[in-house]
């Protein structure tokens, strides 16, 4: 598989160990993926490394993606778009831009990308016109799915978990935010080829269980495929939580802002409103439940999401 090194790697992994002495355990320690390097980081930076391999071997002209306003994917795109001299096209939804614009969409400006909005149900309609409109000036257009999370980009994951056993091997637990589902699918694609002992706990960020499951074994599927492997190898049982959907995708609650305060003050490290918030709520509240046992050493992988902390909508309750 194709890949282009840009990513700042291995990221850390860190105990933490003013948290875990507050929380009365289990062991806690944080893998920061938000330390990635590109445009302040995060998941997408790792996927991005075997995407553009992708668009650069079949000369593209173009990088069309598509994200929720505040989609970190769609910025880290931009800003890989940057580096590698690719105009970039960014279709977002709902509705239109925030004036003036904050966090993400402020950085996906100022990375020159062109930025289109529309409302959810229109997103992949306009994605085709305007792929359909590339060709038509003589141009090769290529579309990123949203989060990148196709099996080409779940791939880089695949590696990151071979990166966490290099690093250590001894944890029981990894727990993260799932999206699109590409993070969790190359986890999982490595930790079934492993012979760790330990188990995945994916935190729902936006699609029900059976929605969440579903796409993680479709973008395992394609990774077999590519790699030319038998379906037997999957995973039987993929965990994932859609306790914590709470308001919505993008609407921060209680869960969000005081685990964002509790990592902030008691480790100096930033989570965001719409994802590692979320994950890291939901990690606090199975701790609190007693679902890890005290000896249990339990991993959170930081997937990113920082620049959304300086959206104007999330101040005032993160303050609060
Ligand atoms: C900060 C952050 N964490 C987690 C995710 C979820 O990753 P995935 O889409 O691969 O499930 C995303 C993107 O969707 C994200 O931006």
């Amino acid at each position: 598989m194709n890949r282009i090194e840009f990513a700042h790697l291995p990221t850390p992994i860190q105990h933490l160990t003013r948290l875990e002495a507050k929380l009365g355990g289990p062991k806690l320690y944080i893998k920061r993926d938000d330390l990635t390097g590109l445009s302040f980081g995060g998941n997408k930076t790792r996927k991005l490394e075997f995407v553009i391999a992708d668009v650069l071997q079949k000369k593209a002209d173009v990088v069309i993606t598509e994200g929720g306003i505040q989609s970190n994917h769609v910025r880290q795109t931009a800003a890989v778009c940057a580096k590698f001299g690719l105009e970039c096209l960014l279709i977002l939804s709902p509705g239109q831009t925030e004036t003036p614009p904050s966090g993400n969409l402020f950085l996906n400006e100022l990375f020159g990308a062109r930025v289109l909005f529309c409302d959810h149900d229109q997103r992949e309609a306009l994605v085709a016109d305007e792929l359909k409109k590339i060709q038509g000036l003589g141009k090769l257009g290529y579309v990123i799915p949203m989060g990148a999370s196709n099996p080409i980009g779940a791939m880089a994951y695949d590696l990151a978990f071979k990166e966490m056993l290099s690093q250590d091997s001894g944890f029981d637990w990894i727990v993260l935010a799932s999206g699109s589902g590409g993070t969790q699918a190359g986890l999982e694609y490595a930790a079934a080829r492993s012979n760790w002992h330990g188990s995945i706990y994916g935190v729902s960020i936006l699609f029900s269980h059976a929605d969440m499951v579903k796409r993680i074994q479709g973008i395992m599927e394609g990774m077999q495929t590519i790699n030319g492997e038998t379906i037997e190898q999957m995973p039987k049982q993929l965990i994932v939580d859609e306790r914590f959907l709470g308001a919505g995708y993008g609407v921060m609650g209680k869960l969000e802002s005081d685990a964002i305060r509790l990592f902030a003050q008691t480790e100096g490290i930033l989570l965001d409103p719409v994802y590692t918030g979320r994950a890291a709520g939901a990690m606090l509240q199975l701790i609190r439940e007693g679902f890890f046992k005290s000896k249990q050493r339990v991993l959170f992988w930081h997937t990113g999401g920082t620049p959304a902390l300086f959206c104007e909508k999330y101040r005032a309750d993160l303050l609060a």
